[in-house]
This record gives structure tokens, C-alpha cells and sequence, in this order.
């Protein structure tokens, strides 16, 4: 008999999403991965979402005989069969040409739903082309497009809006800065200012520069109908324009709810008041998110803020989070604090980046996993049971 010995393919070895993280570094440029995995001046919040979870411990409970977990829930009406969602991601044809497209079907195969972002790399139309389900839209509002993207977006059957309120102005993401990415108010499209060294680290990416170079998918093809270098920097500019003159106001909002059919959903919520505001000019659900920290450096994190926007949204609208999950059992902690569901940003890009459409299932597939683990572990049958009394504050005695 042989030595039993056989042969995993690199992409078998990755099991979790960080295995996806440290695999999709190396297979990118620098100056995409710093757009990617990068946040607001010092990472002060990037790290503090991480940090909120290990805050809390799981409760066990042993022997409860559940050979099955339940893990499906709705959002915003939607069946979904795992408490996870893709969040929105702006230019991740950057990642793979096949972007958003790609992680739209992921969604799909594994039973979930893709927030489309505003700056998405494909279109409205094209996702929605290219999929059977209905996904759901991200906004950016207050700029000269507003209007038009949501007829647009209703029209090619998007029923939940996602409106990220976020972002006045655009955080100060150093690592993008250094690159010459364009700023908003230069007026002119510089493209990347790069070092002779970053030249070679793009040469030493031979295939991401041969997808790149082929597809031209950095643009946003939502503000711009065109692909190519000059399209992705034009792009860039209207966007940043955009939103450094919006001044979008709660009125603007409630004119959003009363325009939109279908539901509406604030993203980028950190405070009980605001949460509840939202509710009362009749919003469905809000995100708390802080943009993955890309955005308010140390602001609060996602987890910390959750159980006071809980309590003061009352169960009349959806909560859901975003930020620094990356674990079954941070899905575990976010509902069991009252989340109905999370968000995944950066890993659905450590996916896409790694291997496309195959890449975001899977790294959904390694989550419903986790979670499903966790669950049996902690002797839960579905995620309805999951309240607070399953959580304890580490080290605080019950
Ligand atoms: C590269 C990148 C691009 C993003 N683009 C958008 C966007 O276009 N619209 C938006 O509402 N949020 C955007 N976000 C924020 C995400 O929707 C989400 O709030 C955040 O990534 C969650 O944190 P996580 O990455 O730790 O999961 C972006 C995040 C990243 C990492």
C-alpha cells in the first residue's frame, strides 16, 4: 500500500476568509489592495470593528438534540437562506473583471442578495441582465444623478434601496492619497502617480494586468456608459464631484421614502437618535456601518453601537451591521445583539479577487459553515432563539 498522500489544489486550502484575505494580497497590485483593505487615517475604527467581537464570549448549552440548524431569515421581504448579505462595493471590476456580475450570481448561489453599489464597475442594467433573482440597490445620494439611478434602478427591478448616508464628504484614505488617485476639486484626470518600484510591483501582476488591461473594468459604468483608463478616472471624478457638493438632508430623505416604491434602507447609521428618526419618516431598516472604517476615523465600532440603535428602533424596522465581520461566530454575536443580518464587504472582495464568482460562494459557503458550527456548539437550533443571554462580556462574571 502507498503512502496516503495525495494532492490539495492551493485554492483547497483556503478555508477560511482569512485564507481568502492573505491569498487575494498576493494576487493583486499594491495600489489595489490599498484601495481594497484600506480605511481612514490611522485604521483606528478598521480595527476596532475587528476588536468588538472578541469583546463577547458564546454561551454553550450541551445535549439539545438538534441534528439541523435553521438559517434563513428575510430582509426587506426577501427570503435569504444564510443571515449574511454582500455589501456594496464600489469598482471591484478592479478585483476581477467579472466583478459585480460575479458576486451578484454568487449571491444568488448560495441563496443571498448583492447590495449593487452606485459606483459599481457594471451597470444596473447588466447586473440585473445577468442574474435571475431581484438584488438589492445601493444609492449614493444628493448628487445630479439621484433621480435618474433610481428610475433606472426600479426599472430593471430592484426592489430594496440601500440609501448610505455616510459619506459628506469622502474619508481620508492615506494609502489611496499616495497613489495620485484623482481627488475631488483637482478638475483634471492625473490617472496614478506611480514610482518606478509600484511600476514593477504592476508588472509583477501579470495576469491582474492582462484582466485589467483587456476588460478596462475600473469604471463606474452607472455615471459613465464607457470603459478604459479614461473612463475609470472620469468616473472617479464624478463621483467624488458628486458627493462633495451633496448636501443631502433628512428632508431629502423622506423625499427618497416617499419617490421609491419599494423598500428603503439607511446605510451608515452609528447613533440611536438618528436610527430612530429614520424609522419615523418610515425608512424599513438601517445599516449601522461606518464604511469599514474607510471613512469617520474612531468612530464607534459597528458592534458596540448596535445594541443602543436596537433598543431605540423598537422592532418597527430591520437592523442590520456592517464591519469587521469575518466569522461564523461574529454573525453569532451581531444577532444574537439584535442585527436581523449582516453585511460582508472586503471578504466578498478577498473572493472575487482569488477566483471570481466561485470565490464569493465560497467564502459565503466557509461563513454559512462557520455559522452553522457555531450554532450546533452552542446547542442553538435556529438564528430566531439568538437573543443577549447567549452572550457574556469577557471576563464580567454572569
Ligand atoms: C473597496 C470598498 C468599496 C466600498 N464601496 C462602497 C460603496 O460604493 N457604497 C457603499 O455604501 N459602501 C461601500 N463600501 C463599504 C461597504 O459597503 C461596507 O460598509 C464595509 O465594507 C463593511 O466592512 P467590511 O469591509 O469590514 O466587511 C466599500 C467598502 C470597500 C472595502
Amino acid at each position: 500500500m502507498g503512502p496516503f498522500v495525495y494532492r490539495m489544489t492551493p485554492l483547497e486550502r483556503l478555508v477560511s476568509v482569512e485564507d481568502y484575505r492573505r491569498a487575494a494580497q498576493k494576487r493583486v497590485p499594491r495600489l489595489v489592495w490599498e484601495y481594497v483593505e484600506g480605511g481612514a487615517d490611522d485604521l483606528v475604527t478598521v480595527a476596532r470593528n475587528r476588536q468588538a467581537f472578541s469583546r463577547w464570549s458564546l454561551r454553550a448549552r450541551v445535549m439539545t438534540g438538534h441534528p439541523e440548524r435553521r438559517l434563513a431569515t428575510t430582509v426587506a421581504g426577501t427570503r435569504i437562506d444564510l443571515p449574511v448579505l454582500l455589501a456594496p462595493t464600489g469598482t471591484i471590476g478592479l478585483a476581477h473583471w467579472h466583478g459585480d456580475p460575479a458576486a451578484a450570481r454568487a449571491a444568488e448561489a448560495a441563496g443571498t442578495r448583492l447590495v449593487l453599489s452606485t459606483a459599481s464597475s457594471w451597470s444596473i442594467e447588466e447586473v440585473a441582465e445577468g442574474t435571475r433573482a431581484d438584488h438589492f440597490f445601493q444609492l449614493y445620494p444628493g448628487g445630479e444623478h439621484t433621480a435618474s439611478l433610481m428610475q433606472r434602478a426600479w426599472a430593471a427591478g430592484y426592489r430594496g434601496l440601500f440609501v448610505t448616508v455616510d459619506v459628506p464628504v469622502i474619508g481620508n484614505r492615506e494609502g489611496e492619497r499616495r497613489r495620485g488617485y484623482v481627488r475631488a476639486g483637482s478638475g483634471i484626470s492625473r490617472g496614478l502617480a506611480l514610482t518606478p518600484r509600484e511600476a514593477l510591483d504592476v508588472a509583477r501582476h501579470p495576469r491582474w494586468l492582462f484582466d485589467a488591461y483587456r476588460h478596462g473594468r475600473g469604471s463606474m459604468r452607472n455615471l459613465l456608459p464607457a470603459s478604459g483608463v479614461e473612463a475609470t478616472l472620469q468616473s472617479i471624478e464624478i463621483l467624488y464631484r458628486e458627493i462633495d457638493r451633496a448636501t443631502f438632508a433628512w428632508e431629502d430623505l423622506q423625499w427618497i421614502r416617499e419617490q421609491w416604491p419599494g423598500t428603503v434602507y439607511v446605510k451608515g447609521v452609528l447613533d440611536a437618535d438618528d436610527a430612530a428618526r429614520a424609522v419615523s419618516i418610515g425608512c424599513d431598516g438601517v445599516v449601522v456601518s461606518n464604511h469599514g472604517g474607510r471613512q469617520l476615523d474612531h468612530a464607534q465600532a459597528t458592534l458596540e453601537v448596535l445594541p443602543e440603535v436596537v433598543a431605540a428602533v423598537g422592532g418597527r424596522a430591520e437592523v442590520l451591521l456592517d464591519g469587521g465581520v469575518r466569522r461564523g461566530t461574529d454573525v453569532v454575536k451581531a444577532l444574537a445583539l439584535g442585527a436581523r443580518a449582516v453585511l460582508i464587504g472586503r471578504p466578498l472582495i478577498y473572493g472575487l479577487i482569488v477566483d471570481g464568482e466561485r470565490g464569493v460562494l465560497d467564502v459565503l459557503r466557509i461563513l454559512r459553515a462557520e455559522l452553522d458550527r457555531a450554532l450546533a456548539l452552542m446547542g442553538v437550533e435556529s438564528i430566531d432563539e439568538l437573543d443577549p443571554s447567549w452572550l457574556r462580556l469577557q471576563g464580567v462574571p454572569s
